[in-house]
């Protein structure tokens, strides 16, 4: 049976994109790619609000999480780590062989400019790696304080991971001065996984001809020769490329301001109801993510029992990530989601609760 998806990515696909998916292949080499392409990260700037280079990568995000450290982190990168995926990019940052030092916080907590401030003031990095939304534990650090700390240090190259926020809020990378922003599309984007999108600053194009060991998938100026032509390194998954192009018009046709505001009000609908039910938050105050609430398990609920009850009744649960699965359960509200999908969920997580008890 086809459960409907509330955990946090890949989230539930519209029916328009699954069309959009179906659309008659063409190459990506015939000028009906390149036309398609140019719409694509034309409308991807705007959202963006950046006219620095926009790319397209036939990968998860974390190919190209791995091809930013490859291709930017020359003398030494610090990687700020507050959850599973940012442990996680610290991992393959060395794994890349490149000097790198982790900055710690405990799981739940945000990282916060005077974080990024006292780590910078060393001296010792020319790159940083940051997640904005940690998926893992519902933590939405400041990125545009951070941002503006980043701004004292332009030797800097920042790669900021925007995977489960982008397309949710405001996140303007050129004003904010990012130099790597990089995206999944299976999040807030809603659709189907396969197809990750980065920006390039020039400072970061700079930084990458300056760098040996970029390898060629991921090599930023390849990318970077291939989209003067409205085109990709290597064969893109052209119908993910239809998919986005379709779903760029349905959010600019539901409105910017519209569409963060939506996910505002899901934000305030599921955190409502897990303090009306008696459970607690896991990420700190005030850094609560809109895209997804991390609950604490409080009541001490067989969660792998209540995954199962939904999963029968045809709905998608998370019992928590990593090392906080049993003691957190995340639900998403992202992406195509209205309130409406969210008070059906809930009301069947309750009467489920109710069969547990
Ligand atoms: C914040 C964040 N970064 C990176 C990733 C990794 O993305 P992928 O599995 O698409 O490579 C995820 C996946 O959930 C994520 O939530």
């Amino acid at each position: 049976m086809a459960k409907k998806l509330f955990i946090p990515g890949p989230v539930e696909v519209h029916p328009d994109i699954l069309a959009a998916m179906a659309m008659p292949m063409i190459g990506h080499r015939m000028p009906e790619y390149a036309a398609l392409h140019g719409r694509v990260t034309g409308a991807l700037k705007k959202l963006l609000a950046t006219e620095e280079k926009v790319f397209l990568a036939t990968s998860s995000a974390f190919g190209v999480m791995e091809g930013a450290v490859r291709n930017l982190v020359k003398r030494r990168c610090v990687n700020f780590c507050n959850g599973a995926f940012s442990d996680k990019w610290h991992d393959v940052t060395k794994r890349c062989g490149k000097e790198a030092d982790a900055v710690k916080v405990d799981w739940g907590k945000a990282i916060t400019p005077d974080i990024v401030d006292r780590a910078l003031a060393t001296g010792k990095y020319d790159s940083l790696t940051l997640i904005h939304n940690e998926t893992s534990t519902g933590v939405m650090s400041p990125l545009p304080e951070i941002a503006a700390v980043l701004k004292k240090y332009p030797e800097v190259v920042s790669i900021i991971d925007t995977v489960s926020s982008m397309s949710a809020l405001s996140i303007p990378v050129d004003a904010l001065g990012i130099d790597c922003c990089i995206f999944g599309v299976q999040k807030a984007f809603a659709l189907p996984p396969g197809l990750a999108v980065f920006t390039a600053s020039a400072k970061a194009l700079e930084r990458a001809g300056t760098v040996e060991g970029r390898g060629y998938y991921f090599d930023f100026l390849e990318f970077a020769a291939n989209d003067l032509k409205n085109n990709t390194p290597s064969t893109p998954c052209i119908s993910l490329v239809y998919a986005l192009d379709r779903q760029l018009e349905r959010i600019f046709s539901e409105g910017l301001e519209q569409r963060w505001a939506r996910h505002r009000e899901m934000a305030s609908l599921v955190r409502n109801w897990v303090v009306d039910r008696g459970f607690g938050f896991f990420a700190e105050e005030p850094y609560r993510s809109l895209t997804l609430t991390c609950a604490v398990n409080s009541r001490n609920v067989d969660l792998a029992a209540l995954k199962k009850i939904l999963a029968g009744r045809g709905y998608a649960f998370d019992d928590g990530y990593g090392k906080i699965k049993g003691q957190t359960f995340r639900i998403a509200h992202m992406g195509d989601m209205q309130c409406a999908d969210l008070c059906e969920f809930l009301s069947v997580i309750d009467e489920s609760l109710g069969q547990l008890s």
